[in-house]
């Protein structure tokens, strides 16, 4: 089977959230388990810079594009599979981030990006550029490449396509007018095509003509049907229930591996948990806290918006330091909440410490050394770091939502009778129930025995890519059936 990924990020080469992490090692997992999986990218400039050998393979026009796109051949520095990267410096060659500038501000033009990625997507899977390598299946991913089904969906002979909804909350919506611009045919308008509320929807391209659409956890594709989770999208998710299905990520357990992890100092595993006190206390005074053992540490890392209940957070921070236990969090996002935890942290010196940037190596030492990590979402497609988490027992307190209830057991009296809890799950989103969920982890937290099985059931589950993959070929294999002339 001829897979082609198309992937608006992909660890190690670009990243901004989650995405980048599935993109890097979901198509390496398939490719052990099938031979011919490519991976398609747009040639931002921090991706080439971080490449050396590339070379040009194919020219592709497309409209609104002066010169035509250049299509760059390499290989994912880590794992080795196939890359194809669409490159025009006028859409990609930019400092800041894939989708806004330096400011945080979304590019202007990010419409024709997007578009005109999709159209070399299309162009390489249908084996128009002379390459000689024609897509069986197309796994899209998130609104960026939401155009692809699309616009296959108007060809005689197609390859089949499957769309994953990573985060339904970002829809790449743009104005009417982009429509025309990106000169899309007129048959793709209307309610059953891209139109949403008179707007031009790049996911709708995604759920609308793709064979299957996934999302990235089972309770996720359960919740997207209702509208409390369905950004307005829940009545076309029902009325294509029979095609939409959720298949857990995996994570990349070479990279998040506590007895082998490159940017901790000190390494451990379930039988031997002593280097992970030592990471507690490197993590401590890193940041600038008293370093100190018997103090139960939180760690929170992620991108700092509404989704993650950062502002929950910091409405439970009275309750939550009026206990004797610390708490380190990193990320960037929004600005107030940067600016409201920011002036927590100098309000509380020694008991919370933030860091405000993107930093892998902080990332991995606050899995490490932390006791527990804060994850309070309101939605939650599936979420990696809790599931980092718990392979560094360091047990998650969450929200029972999306994938945060598809992967941590909170501890009640029969789990843990059970021995199958592993974390502390809440349900109301607001501050008082993520306050009382830190209130029966601090509990636990005081018999150290009972917190230590609690520790090694969270670090022996199983979340590898092998599961997963094999699901997402059976998809494919699926879809190819089942894909629409
Ligand atoms: P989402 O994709 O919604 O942001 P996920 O939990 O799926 O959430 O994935 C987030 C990924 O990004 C994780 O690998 C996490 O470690 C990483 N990450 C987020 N913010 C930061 C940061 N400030 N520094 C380092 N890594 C971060
Ligand atoms: C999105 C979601 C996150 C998920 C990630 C990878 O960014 O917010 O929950 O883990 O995609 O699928």
């Amino acid at each position: 089977m001829h897979i082609l990924f198309a992937t608006s990020e992909a660890h190690p080469l670009i990243k901004t959230g989650g995405l980048a992490d599935v993109s890097g090692s979901l198509p390496a997992a398939l490719q052990k388990l099938n031979p011919d999986v490519r991976l398609v990218l747009p040639a931002y400039r921090a991706v080439l810079d971080r490449l050396d050998a590339v070379r040009v393979v194919a020219r592709v026009a497309v409209p609104g594009v002066k010169e035509p796109l250049r299509i760059l051949e390499s290989r994912m520095p880590d794992s080795d599979v196939a890359l194809w990267l669409v490159d025009a410096p006028v859409l990609f060659d930019r400092a800041g981030a894939p989708y806004s500038d330096p400011e945080g501000r979304d590019w202007p033009d990010n419409a024709l990006r997007f578009a005109s990625f999709c159209r070399a997507v299309v162009e390489l899977a249908s084996d128009r550029c002379g390459l000689g390598w024609r897509a069986d299946v197309v796994h899209c991913n998130d609104w960026q490449t939401g155009l692809v089904p699309a616009l296959l969906s108007l060809e005689a002979e197609r390859p089949a396509t499957v769309f994953t909804i990573h985060n339904l909350a970002y829809q790449g919506l743009f104005g009417r007018e982009a429509f025309d611009a990106l000169r899309l045919p007129e048959r793709l308008w209307g309610i059953d095509g891209l139109e949403f509320y008179d707007n031009l929807s790049f996911i709708k391209g995604g759920i609308v003509y793709a064979d299957h659409i996934t999302t990235v956890s089972p309770t996720y594709a359960e919740e997207i049907r209702c509208a409390e989770y369905g950004n307005g999208l829940d009545g076309l998710l029902r009325h294509r229930a029979d095609r939409l299905s959720g298949i857990l990520n995996g994570v990349d357990t070479d990279s998040w591996d506590p007895a082998q992890d490159p940017y901790i100092p000190h390494h451990f595993t379930a039988a031997k948990l002593a280097g992970k006190t030592q990471n507690k206390l490197a993590l401590q005074k890193r940041m600038g806290l008293t370093p100190r053992d018997d103090i139960p540490l939180f760690g929170l890392v992620g991108r700092l918006v509404h989704q993650k209940g950062v502002d929950l957070v910091i409405e439970a921070l009275p309750r939550l330091l009026a206990r004797e236990i610390q708490i380190v969090a990193l990320g960037t996002g929004e600005r107030e909440l940067e600016a409201a935890l920011k002036a927590a942290a100098t309000r509380h010196l020694d008991q919370l410490a933030v860091h405000i940037g993107y930093s892998e190596e902080l990332a991995h030492l606050i899995e490490a050394g932390s006791d527990l990590f804060l994850m309070p979402s309101r939605y939650e497609p599936c979420g990696l770091n809790q599931i980092y988490s718990l392979r560094y027992g360091t047990l998650p307190v969450v929200r029972r939502t999306g994938g945060l209830a598809d992967t941590v057991v909170d501890a009640d009296a029969k789990t843990l009778r059970a021995g199958t809890a592993t974390g502390f799950v809440f349900d109301r989103p607001d501050a008082d129930s993520l306050a009382d969920a830190v209130e029966r982890a601090l509990a636990q937290y005081a018999d150290p025995a009972a917190w230590q099985t609690m520790m090694r059931t969270a670090m022996a589950q199983d979340f590898t890519w092998e599961h997963s993959a094999s699901q997402y070929l059976d998809l494919y294999r699926q879809a190819i059936a089942d894909r629409n002339p």
